[in-house]
């Protein structure tokens, strides 16, 4: 049986597409920790936090962590940036840390025909200094959850899938 591969990373890190990247190549299916929250809650995640704070979302995290430790095999785990948090990822599967600098993501996100869609559904990049403050904070965490660490600015998805499936030693 294969292993979860978990992707994890600041949020507009690309870590969605490179999960849809990964079971394209692999076969593997690719499931979303939001969309899991989203669909258990019947909320979205903008108003859980509106609705019910931060807090109450952290414990839906650890839900869905839990959900997919007991019944998720074999499948490429998408997350939130702050999932890694959760007590039980390194049982979920191999940890992939995507790396980006904070201020190519910021452009990045920026960037995209969609910014201010991608930036209004994620409750902690209303304020930029917060978010810095938050990255600043999160780097060397998320860096001790990995199993694998792969750097993302001026990459695209096709590019980091290939480095992770060689990384991690995957074939078809
Ligand atoms: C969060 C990241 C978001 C989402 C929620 C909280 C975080 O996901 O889970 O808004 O704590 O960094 P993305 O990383 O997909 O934006």
């Amino acid at each position: 049986m294969k292993e979860n591969i978990v992707l994890i990373g600041f949020m507009g890190v690309g870590k969605g597409r490179t999960a849809r990247e990964l079971a394209d190549r692999t076969g593997m299916f690719a499931v979303d920790c939001d969309d899991l929250i989203e669909s258990y809650a019947n909320m979205k995640v903008k108003d859980i936090f509106e609705q019910f704070g931060e807090k109450r979302f952290r414990e839906l995290e650890r839900d869905v962590a839990l959900w997919l430790e007991k019944s998720v095999y074999n499948t490429i785990v998408s997350t939130g940036g702050g999932f890694f948090k959760v007590p039980n990822i390194n049982q979920i599967g191999k940890v992939v840390y995507l790396h980006g600098e904070f201020d190519a993501i910021i452009k990045e996100i920026s960037g995209h025909p969609n910014a201010k869609k991608k930036i209004k559904k994620r409750p902690l990049l209303q304020n930029i200094e917060q978010a810095k403050t938050l990255y600043n904070d999160r780097l060397k965490l998320y860096k001790q959850a990995a199993d694998i660490i792969v750097n993302v600015d001026g990459r695209d998805e096709q590019d980091i899938a290939k480095e992770i499936i060689k990384k991690l030693g995957i074939r078809k």
